[in-house]
């Protein structure tokens, strides 16, 4: 069973070759765009849980790979457009100066469309049964929807103008953040041929990873420094977004970190092979970018 650097090469080398060309397109800039921010590293979170699940239930990660190249098209997707101006406004991701500021807005915008297509593409081109295809897509299309990511950050957006209350902080960030990781669980688990009560758990240990992430992720946007995250700090505050920082204070967020990792591999902890999930989700715990 491969560790986490293992499925991230797997997952780095795939991605890599979707995008493999020979000759030059009309529309190369587009091409370029795309392949500037997908293959700028991140941590493959998403496609490696894809590629984990997958194999905890007995399944060959190999076949799993389109699925989880398409988790990571549709999340650089987010990225680009969580950084246009009309939205964070940001300038570095991923160590390198955004998409479009690169590129151009206009670019950068099609780059994302372009790379939300090419998510569902990839998962019903694959290989894997038609039931299998039908339900992966499906799970994306419900993560990436209006009650997922674009759910998500229309109320990111808003909270720019009104404070939120608790609930409604954990809402938007399940939406924004959690759907799109336990969408790669849950995805990783169809294809690993899970039964309904494995489903059940990806699902739990998804959400409960997902949530401790956006909570460490509004940490770090407070307390870590660029050259270690690859991205600006200080923008939610000068934004003026409610975070979890915002709500709880760091002592409390670092307490609810912990018992969200301790949640998740709870969840899973009756599966065959857990033992890299429960590993991944103590390295998120404690993840310094
Ligand atoms: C950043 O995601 C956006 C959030 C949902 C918080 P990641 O922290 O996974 O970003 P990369 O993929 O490693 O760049
Ligand atoms: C963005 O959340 C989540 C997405 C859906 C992309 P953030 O706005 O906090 O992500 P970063 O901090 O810019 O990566
Ligand atoms: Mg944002
Ligand atoms: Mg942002
Ligand atoms: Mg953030």
């Amino acid at each position: 069973m491969g560790d986490y650097e293992t499925l991230k090469a797997m997952v780095e080398a795939q991605l890599a070759e979707r995008f493999a060309q020979s000759e030059p397109l009309p529309q190369q800039k587009l091409v370029d765009a795309v392949k500037y921010s997908l293959l700028a590293g991140g941590k493959r979170l998403r496609p490696v849980l894809v590629l984990a699940f997958c194999q905890a239930l007995g399944g060959d990660a190999e076949a799993a790979l389109p699925v989880a190249c398409a988790v990571e098209m549709l999340h650089t997707y987010s990225l680009i457009h969580d950084d246009l101006p009309c939205m964070d406004n940001d300038d570095l991701r991923r160590g390198k100066p955004t998409n479009h500021k690169v590129f151009g807005e206009c670019t950068a915008v099609l780059a994302g469309d372009a790379l939300q297509a090419e998510a569902f593409g990839c998962i019903l081109r694959s290989g894997l049964p038609a039931e299998v295809r039908a339900a992966c897509a499906l799970a994306l299309a419900d993560a990436a929807g209006i009650n997922g990511i674009c759910g998500g950050q229309q109320i990111d957006m808003e909270s720019e103008q009104r404070a939120l209350s608790e609930t409604e902080l954990m809402n938007m960030q399940s939406a924004k953040t959690a759907s799109l990781i336990i969408c790669a669980c849950k995805m990783g688990a169809i294809v690993g041929g899970a039964d309904a009560g494995q489903l059940e758990a990806a699902v739990c240990y998804g959400a409960a990873l997902g949530r401790a992430f956006q909570i460490r992720d509004d940490m770090l946007d407070e307390m870590s420094d660029p050259a270690m995250l690859g991205k600006s700090i200080g923008k939610d505050a000068k934004n003026g977004k409610t975070t979890y920082m915002t709500l709880l204070g760091v002592e409390r967020c670092e307490e609810l970190v912990q018992k969200l990792t301790d949640e998740a591999k709870l969840s899973i902890a009756a599966f065959p092979r857990h033992e890299l999930l429960t590993a991944l989700a103590d390295k998120l715990c404690e993840r310094k970018n």
